[in-house]
């Protein structure tokens, strides 16, 4: 279901859909927040109705990972890629060196940046980790490629960190393998403008504190969330999605998750008309690429998606091809439509 209108089922990568409720609650929220008058995005960051949603958001957290007491959790500003510069400048120091894994556009873009502060080392395959890193870093799905990393792969001698921007949340997973996870907030945690940072209290006693305060984990961490301006509506959109995932059930909406990829993986497969791009081991949940026999197909088919309300399915520049982005927050009746429309759109053009 589209914010404003019913009929659009909005398949964008990033920024992602967000439920119709929570784009309620927000419009509340920036109209009278708390009975105080003005919108969450004019209230201080020092004030207890600021202390509390922030407290809120990372409760929700917590219960929705199952995360214990050892796990700080940070909203940071910057984005995923702010965290590409932040998680080496913190723990990569002279003589020391961390290994990335790198299967797609998202893997080697945190690993060029992490190379421009310190020794990496890449790795196809999350097997032959360097004995003594200062970390291990994956990314658990490549949003344009539309692969994910299959979970059960060896554990790292050393910290696992993740780059979880686009499928935190969109399954069951044990976040207690990772000694640090971030994640741009754009696509199935809220708005831009946000990173979630939850990292294992011990790997964060490692950080350098010698850095530019608002580039210091520990310095976050310190102030509470309070070093700098928070982004209130960032954080307060982050309390309502995972207000919204915890009413609806986060094992439905990951039951049905599944149902969604399914469905269209399915559909990819019946005729030889569609291309589906990622292996089928490696099959993304939130992101499904697939490619038609020519490009002017393609582009007869975004045309036409977008006529019936099926939008933001053209794939990565990168790319090319159709990317559909099946979010939380995507309905399965979106799934249903677009499956429809292709077999409309075989019929007449296949
Ligand atoms: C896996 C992954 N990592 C990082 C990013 C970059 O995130 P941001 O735009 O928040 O910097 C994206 C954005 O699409 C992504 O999909």
């Amino acid at each position: 279901m589209g914010g404003m209108n019913a009929a659009i089922h909005n398949f964008c990568a990033g920024p992602g859909a967000l439920p119709p409720e929570v784009l309620a609650a927000l419009r509340a929220d920036l109209t009278d927040w708390r009975g105080l008058g003005r919108s969450v995005a004019e209230v201080s960051h020092r004030s207890e109705a600021y202390r509390a949603l922030q407290a809120h958001a990372e409760a929700n957290l917590r219960r929705l990972m199952r995360l214990g007491d050892d796990r700080e959790i940070l909203f940071l500003q910057g984005g995923a890629s702010g965290q590409f510069a932040m998680l080496p400048y913190n723990f990569l120091r002279a003589g020391t060196g961390a290994d990335y894994v790198v299967r797609g556009h998202w893997g080697e873009k945190a690993a060029r940046q992490a190379a421009r502060v310190g020794a990496v080392r890449t790795l196809r395959d999350p097997l032959d980790w360097s004995p003594r890193a200062a970390y291990a870093h994956v990314t658990t799905n490549e949003t344009i490629a539309g692969t994910r990393l299959p979970e059960a792969f060896p554990l790292p001698p050393s910290p696992l960190c993740a780059d979880m921007s686009s499928d935190i949340l969109a399954a069951p997973r044990d976040y207690g393998r990772y000694a640090f996870v971030y994640a741009g907030a754009q696509k199935n945690l809220g708005v831009a403008g946000l990173a979630v940072v939850v990292a294992e209290h011990e790997f964060l006693s490692r950080a350098r504190r010698n850095l530019p305060a608002c580039f210091c984990y520990l310095e976050h961490a310190r102030a509470g969330g309070l070093y700098h301006t928070p982004n209130a509506f960032a954080v307060d959109a982050l309390a309502h999605v995972t207000d919204w995932l915890l009413a609806q059930g986060p094992e439905n909406v990951w039951r049905r998750n599944a149902r969604k990829a399914e469905r269209l993986y399915a559909e990819l497969d019946r005729s030889a008309f569609w291309r589906p791009l990622a292996p089928p081991a490696e099959r993304s949940l939130t992101n499904v690429t697939f490619r038609l026999p020519t490009a002017g197909l393609e582009e007869d088919f975004l045309a036409a998606a977008e006529a019936e309300g099926l939008v933001a399915l053209r794939g990565h520049r990168a790319l090319g091809g159709i990317r559909a982005s099946l979010y939380n927050a995507l309905p399965e009746a979106g799934v249903d439509a677009l499956v429809a429309f292709m077999r409309d759109f075989e019929r007449t053009h296949g």
